[in-house]
């Protein structure tokens, strides 16, 4: 009996601190996003508004959806001859530092009369 408990109580301290891990290597650090940015800049602004005509506004977009976007460009799931290049180096953990990034500008919305 006192064999099984101590065996749970280490499969308990062993999970903790998987996840504890595991949340370290992926909590999202927008900072880190933002000097990571740098790279996104020409095309997508700073600011997550974009430069060039055919590049989409980031500001405000979801973080899921900004991350599930650059997985699918690195993968080769979704392709753009730019969006590619750009994303076949990063790291699931650039990627989810740029998606809290993006996500954290705060945007407004008008609608015309
Ligand atoms: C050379 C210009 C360029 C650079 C640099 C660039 N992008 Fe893009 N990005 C684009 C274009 C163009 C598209 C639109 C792709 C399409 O039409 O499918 C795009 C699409 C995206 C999308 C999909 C958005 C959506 O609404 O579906 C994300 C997310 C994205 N870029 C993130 C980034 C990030 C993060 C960086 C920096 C690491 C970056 N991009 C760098 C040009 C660029």
């Amino acid at each position: 009996m006192l064999k099984k408990s101590k065996l749970a109580v280490l499969a308990a301290m062993l999970v903790t601190s998987f996840m504890m891990l595991c949340s370290t290597a992926f909590a999202a650090n927008p900072a880190e996003g933002r000097k990571l940015a740098s790279q996104c800049k020409t095309c997508h602004g700073l600011d997550g508004i974009a430069k060039i005509p055919i590049a989409p506004n980031l500001a405000g977009e979801s973080q899921i959806y900004i991350q599930n976007q650059l997985k699918a460009f690195r993968s080769g799931k979704r392709e753009h001859e730019m969006m590619s290049v750009v994303a076949r180096n990063l790291t699931d953990q650039q990627i989810a530092d740029l998606a809290a990034w993006y996500q954290s500008i705060e945007i407004t919305a008008q609608m015309p009369e």
